[in-house]
């Protein structure tokens, strides 16, 4: 079954933010502000159970792969009971996490991949320890970080994938590192381009480093060429190294926009449902559940939200028409 919205684009993923809490404050995302970030009280989270139960109706809806994030979404106190749940639903291919690594021990690696976690994807911005320590605003090692990679790995949790977000004057220096860094391993690296994501992060366009400027960097030292995507909706562009050295990825939301092709619905820590990364306010399904309505009633709550969507919000930033002044959902709300 194909469920499209008003831009005929499918309902095939289903990014699920289990907490808003996080123990970084990247600089990218929660830099510190001056004042202290808004947090949920614990109270009007989703329980695993909840969440579990909208992700099955949402599979019947056509969804086929389930993102983890946060916040971190790890430091929810046994977040391997929800994966158990959603490696229960039939249907559900591809059960994913994006993590800091920061808590991604063997222990809890090992955890993950029993409870039926197939891969993560974990943030890593620079090797230097200095730099990174900075940009993660808690002093956290790069080091720590390259060990929960290793951890991941042994776990089986792969294909391991490495997310760094390329911010002008921050960490565009570490790019060739980077590259360096990963290139012959089994690890896909990928540059994101610093998105304009929330309110509190000050972005401006000229931090952005465009993605083929990352490309033209990598490929003076290193060949690099297209690759096919995997499938439809991918939002990283493949590229692999002339050298058959491996492969990156570039996430260039910003530069060229990949709206056209968005199948991606968004849960928040509290039940809402996004269908944009740069949303406003979400539908809220925890009251739906909360009040005892059915599944066929939940599911037919989310069709017309679906339905409705006409979010094309990256392509209208470069468009140069910025939607709307309201505030935007953050980034360490709903995940990324
Ligand atoms: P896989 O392709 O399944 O490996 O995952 P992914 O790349 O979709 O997920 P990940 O959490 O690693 O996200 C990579 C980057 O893309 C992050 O910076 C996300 O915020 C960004 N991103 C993911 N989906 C969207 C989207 O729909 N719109 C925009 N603008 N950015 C997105
Ligand atoms: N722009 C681009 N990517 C971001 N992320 C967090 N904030 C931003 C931003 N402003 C990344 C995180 C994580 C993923 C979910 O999103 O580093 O890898
Ligand atoms: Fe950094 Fe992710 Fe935490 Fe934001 S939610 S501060 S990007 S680790
Ligand atoms: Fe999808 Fe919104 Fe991102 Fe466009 S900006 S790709 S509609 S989440």
């Amino acid at each position: 079954m194909r469920e499209l919205d008003r831009r005929g684009r499918p309902l095939q993923d289903l990014r699920i933010s289990v907490t808003d809490r996080c123990n970084f404050r990247c600089a990218y995302c929660t830099p510190r502000h001056g004042r202290e970030l808004q947090l949920l009280p614990h109270a009007d989270l989703l329980t695993f159970e909840e969440m579990a139960r909208l992700a099955r109706v949402f599979v019947t809806l056509g969804v086929q792969k389930v993102r983890l994030t946060g916040g971190e979404p790890l430091v929810r106190p046994s977040v391997e009971n929800l994966v158990a749940l959603l490696a229960d639903i039939p249907g559900l291919g591809d059960i994913a996490m994006t993590t800091n690594g920061a808590l991604l021990t063997p222990r809890k690696a090992k955890l993950l991949r029993e409870a039926g976690l197939h891969r993560v994807t974990i943030s890593l911005d620079a090797l230097d320890e200095d730099l990174f320590s900075r940009i993660n605003g808690v002093g956290f090692p790069a080091c720590k970080v390259l060990e929960a990679v290793e951890a991941a790995a042994t776990a089986g949790l792969t294909p391991i994938k490495i997310n760094m977000v390329v911010k002008r004057g921050l960490n565009d220096d570490a790019i060739l590192d980077m590259a360096g860094f990963f290139r012959k391993s089994d690890h896909v690296l990928r540059f994101i381009e610093y998105m304009d994501a929330g309110n509190i992060n000050g972005w401006r366009p000229e931090d952005v480093v465009p993605a083929a400027e990352i490309l033209a960097r990598i490929s003076e030292v290193w060949p690099l060429e297209p690759l096919k995507p995997t499938r439809f909706g991918e939002v990283a562009t493949r590229y692999g190294y002339r050298d058959g050295q491996g492969e990156i990825g570039v996430v260039a939301s910003v530069t060229q926009p990949f709206c056209r092709t968005c199948t991606r619905a968004r849960l928040s820590p509290e039940g809402q449902l996004f269908t944009c990364l740069f949303g406003h306010e979400g539908t809220d399904l925890r009251a739906l559940l909360r009040d005892g309505r059915s599944d066929a009633e939940i599911g037919a709550a989310i069709l017309d939200t679906w339905h409705a969507r006409s979010d094309h919000y990256s392509e209208l930033r470069t468009d140069g028409a910025q939607p709307s002044g309201a505030a935007k959902v953050e980034m360490f709300h709903i995940g990324g």
